[in-house]
């Protein structure tokens, strides 16, 4: 069994701020860093730290081959990775304070994937290979239903939510990977009461596999009648960027290797509760041998 991250890789541009920016307000950052993310690279250095071995396909303008080299740094295969030389790589601006931050993401190179490419990249996977995505690529509908056809399991990370997300065939998917704001949104419920959600997903995505975080409140595994709970590592929270694409890693690479959903909705909680320590997102994922 083969596993592809297929997801976005951007140039995370993070600046700590005193408060968050408002409108009509100019204001200096406390300090600048660069740093390499996107969740679909994020996740992938994840499953990496985590034990596992990880096909990454995407695309990066003239300016990412400082993301292959990362990604080649930690072992992760990017023999499927395209570099296009007419288009440049995805970034994000990300304001961190107190603990919270505020992404804006311009797409680039990540939102120019096509069936073409999807088609090359598939070739080399078959039945029973694991196929892990979030929504920052284009052409996500062709890359579920090409997986799906090729009997691969598809998990789903719908993240960031949006309105695309109702546009992919989400019958399709075997494995949702969501928190609670995106589980709300696949319900198109308003509220933030946990146990309505918990009801919403549990009838409407009754015969899926859903993985939910709720931060502090920790994280739930929900199939058909099981629920089973985690609680939370307490930690005092840095930067929360990447903590949910380490959780996503953590867990899908312990789940892989033994089976065993109370084992990995641990190992992903402690992982994650690491991540949020750090400024910054792929830099601040912990390695496997760091949580015992
Ligand atoms: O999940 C965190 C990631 O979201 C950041 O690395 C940023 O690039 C955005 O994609």
């Amino acid at each position: 069994m083969k596993v592809l991250s297929f997801g976005s890789l951007n140039y995370d541009h993070v600046y700590e701020m005193d408060h968050f920016t408002e409108p009509k307000e100019t204001q200096s950052s406390l300090s600048y860093t660069k740093n390499y993310g996107g969740k679909g690279l994020n996740q992938s250095i994840a499953l990496v730290k985590a034990g596992l071995d990880v096909y990454h396909a995407g695309r990066v303008g003239n300016d990412g081959q400082e993301l292959i080299d990362y990604l080649n740094q930690y072992h992760v295969n990017t023999d499927y990775l395209f570099k296009d030389d007419n288009s440049a790589t995805g970034h994000a601006i990300i304001e961190i304070c107190k603990g919270q931050n505020r992404i804006i993401l311009h797409g680039g190179a990540n939102q120019l994937i096509d069936e073409k490419q999807i088609d090359d990249v598939l070739s080399h996977f078959e039945k029973g290979d694991v196929l892990l995505i979030q929504n920052e690529i284009s052409c996500l509908s062709y890359l579920i239903n090409s997986a799906h056809d090729k009997e691969m399991i598809i998990v789903f990370n719908s993240a960031p939510m949006n309105e695309k997300v109702f546009t992919y065939p989400l019958d399709k998917i075997d494995i949702f990977i969501v928190n609670e704001i995106e589980a709300a949104g696949l319900i198109k419920y308003d509220g933030n009461d946990i146990d309505e959600i918990i009801k919403g997903i549990k009838e409407e995505f009754f015969d899926k596999m859903i993985i939910m975080t709720i931060g502090e409140k920790g994280s739930y595994y929900l199939y058909k009648d099981g629920l089973i709970h985690q609680d939370a590592y307490k930690v005092e929270a840095v930067d929360t960027t990447a903590a949910g694409d380490t959780f996503t890693g953590f867990f899908i690479a312990s789940y892989l290797k033994d089976k065993d959903i109370k084992k990995a909705l641990d190992l992903a909680s402690k992982a994650s509760s690491i991540t949020v320590q750090g400024v910054g997102a792929a830099r601040s994922i912990p390695d496997i041998k760091d949580l015992s």
